[in-house]
């Protein structure tokens, strides 16, 4: 596996993929990573309950335009020419589809006019 300047961080979240087989849905446990990669890393510029900071909110309503596609491919790949990253280094498409169904079902904020 080719790590470029590993840290602690980074490892700690590859360790549970390299002993896995990638399953179609992350278990439970990877579950739980992920929500903690999404409030508090994505967060740190979405805002921790992703009302937007450096990065815009993400409230569900808006997740709704994307497809669950194009919402995954755009975690793994990040927006190019802006500050937001891509996550393919720590995350497998498994994982970011779960993200993605996370966002457009799952989170605090349904939208930002109303009831959030
Ligand atoms: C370093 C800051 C940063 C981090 C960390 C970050 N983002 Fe972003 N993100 C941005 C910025 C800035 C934009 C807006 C880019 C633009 O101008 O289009 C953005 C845009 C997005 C969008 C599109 C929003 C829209 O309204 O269309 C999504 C979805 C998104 N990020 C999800 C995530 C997820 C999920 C994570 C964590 C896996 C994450 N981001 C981590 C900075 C970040």
């Amino acid at each position: 596996m080719h790590l470029p300047a590993p840290t602690l961080l980074l490892c700690a979240l590859l360790a549970p993929l390299a002993v896995q087989a990638e399953p179609q849905v992350p278990d439970a446990e990877r579950q739980a990573e992920l929500e903690t990669l999404l409030y508090q890393d994505c967060g740190s510029c979405h805002g921790m309950t992703l009302r937007g900071g450096l990065g815009p909110a993400l409230p569900q309503s808006r997740m709704n335009h994307y497809t669950v596609e194009a919402l995954s491919h755009l975690i793994l790949h990040g927006i190019p020419g802006t500050a937001m990253p891509g996550w393919k280094a720590l995350i497998s498409e498994e994982d970011a589809r779960w993200l993605a169904d996370h966002l457009q079902n799952d989170t605090p904020l349904e939208s930002l006019n109303g009831q959030d």
